[in-house]
């Protein structure tokens, strides 16, 4: 077993299970919120993040099989997806490989967005590239029945995190927002929310 990630909420490992390679994610206990309250906060956050990334499959997004959750210890045990980050692979990539990329995270944002999902953290370190296909993470933060505020919010934070990790190809991001559309037919009133999202930012 080997600890791959510590971040402030979770606990990412690499460990066997069932003959598999498998990437094992737990929410750490916080010392700082009621034990009781703690506890089902972790185990709704585990649940919420399972029901996602298994949602966001059967929609055609690649993303993690979940082979197994424990609500008590707020744990995930879900398939590795061997590849690299996206955020790495865009930054090596070739002008016609970004163009395909940019694309391709439209598309993604598009599928869930027309179902109602909003990701809650959709930034190019939470896709893996894998197979010339881009597989989606980190589902935590994410959303379901979402309406146009929070879909504006989640196309918001892909646009800050993209123009932050990836300043040098910033005018990509046009890419993004052509595909989003193209595979959304309400694109344009999330587009539409997301820049008042922004003139808000700017104005308080
Ligand atoms: N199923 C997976 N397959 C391969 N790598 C994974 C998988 N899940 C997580 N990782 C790796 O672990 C990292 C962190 O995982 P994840 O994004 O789910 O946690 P996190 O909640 O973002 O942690 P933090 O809150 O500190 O940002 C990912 O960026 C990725 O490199
Ligand atoms: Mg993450």
């Amino acid at each position: 077993m080997e600890i791959i990630r510590r971040g402030a909420e979770a606990e990412i490992r690499v460990d066997r299970w069932m003959g598999r390679t498998v990437i094992v994610k737990s929410r750490v206990p916080k010392n700082y919120r009621h034990p009781e309250l703690d506890r089902s906060l972790r185990s709704l956050r585990t649940k919420n993040e399972a029901r996602l990334i298994r949602e966001a499959r059967q929609l055609g997004v690649p993303t993690p099989i979940i082979y197994d959750i424990d609500l008590q210890k707020a744990e995930l045990i879900m398939e590795k997806i061997e590849g690299e980050r996206v955020k790495d692979a865009l930054s090596k990539a070739g002008d016609i490989d970004i163009a395909k990329i940019c694309e391709e995270i439209g598309r993604l944002a598009a599928v869930l967005h027309r179902n109602g999902i909003a990701h809650g953290d959709l930034t190019t370190s939470n896709m893996i590239f894998r197979d010339h296909k881009i597989w989606l993470i980190d589902f935590s933060l994410g959303e379901k029945n979402a309406k146009i505020e929070e879909l504006g919010v989640d196309f918001h934070l892909l646009k800050e995190a993209f123009l932050s990790a990836h300043s040098e190809i910033f005018d990509r991001f046009q890419i993004v927002i052509d595909s989003y559309r193209e595979h959304f037919e309400n694109a344009d009133a999330i587009i539409k929310r997301m820049k008042e999202i922004e003139s808000r930012g700017r104005y308080t």
